[in-house]
């Protein structure tokens, strides 16, 4: 496998963008979870002789979050681009790949897992940007709701992606495609 400077670029670009998804989710989840600060807040607050209704430490909490969550949407614009250059690639890249058929069992296995991938990216990417816009769009909370819940179930595959995917590539470098990882960084020739 021979990987074009562009395809190089756009694999680094893009895994950042999702790593960086993953830890906007991780901090909402763990660290800036409006449910374990609201009552951080609500009790320190107490000891100022503060008395501050649950409803208003969650307000406080949710807006201690909010800066960092702007990054989910930053990094959702960009991987929408990520997404188009991607399938741009599709079209016109250079990479010289062995064709699909020629593939071994296994590789054939981790090439339907790229797919698989990708149509994840793109299904989480369109649903992404219409929970952004979901009232300029006029659409009823109900929908939006729904489409939330599948955003959060299909997060469960990215993550599940990522962490095989990067143990996946090590074990082959450490095993029987010595080289794979510095080919993802130069390529194997210059295209
Ligand atoms: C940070 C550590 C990472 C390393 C060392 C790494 C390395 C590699 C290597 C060596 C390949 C080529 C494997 C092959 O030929 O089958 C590859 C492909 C790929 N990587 Fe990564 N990767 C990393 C992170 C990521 C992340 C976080 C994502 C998620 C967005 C990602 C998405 C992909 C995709 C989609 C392909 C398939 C490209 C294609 O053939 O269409 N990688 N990666
Ligand atoms: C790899 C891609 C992505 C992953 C893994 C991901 C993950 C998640 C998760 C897990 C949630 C639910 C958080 C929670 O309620 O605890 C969420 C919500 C959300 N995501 Fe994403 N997301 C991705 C891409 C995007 C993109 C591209 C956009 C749009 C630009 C976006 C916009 C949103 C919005 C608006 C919410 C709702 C936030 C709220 O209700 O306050 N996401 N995302």
């Amino acid at each position: 496998m021979k990987y074009s400077v562009g395809f190089r670029v756009w694999h680094w670009l893009n895994a950042f963008v999702v790593l960086g998804l993953l830890g906007t989710v991780f901090l909402r989840k763990t660290f800036l979870s409006w449910r374990t600060n609201s009552e951080i807040l609500m009790n320190k607050l107490a000891e100022f002789d503060i008395v501050v209704t649950a409803e208003q430490s969650k307000v406080l909490a949710k807006a201690v979050r909010s800066g960092m969550w702007e990054w989910h949407i930053i990094l959702g614009y960009a991987l929408v681009f990520s997404v188009a250059f991607r399938i741009y690639l599709y079209f016109k890249d250079t990479s010289v790949r062995e064709s699909f058929s020629s593939l071994d069992l296994h590789k054939k296995a981790v090439h339907i897992l790229y797919y698989i991938f990708y149509a994840t990216l793109f299904f989480m990417a369109v649903s992404g940007v219409f929970l952004e816009f979901y009232k300029e769009l006029g659409v009823s909370k109900d929908f939006t709701h729904d489409i939330k819940e599948i955003h959060e179930l299909v997060f469960n595959f990215i993550w599940f992606f990522v962490v095989a995917h990067i143990g996946g590539v090590v074990m082959a470098e450490l095993t029987k495609e010595k080289g794979l990882i510095s080919n993802m960084i130069s390529g194997d020739k210059k295209i």
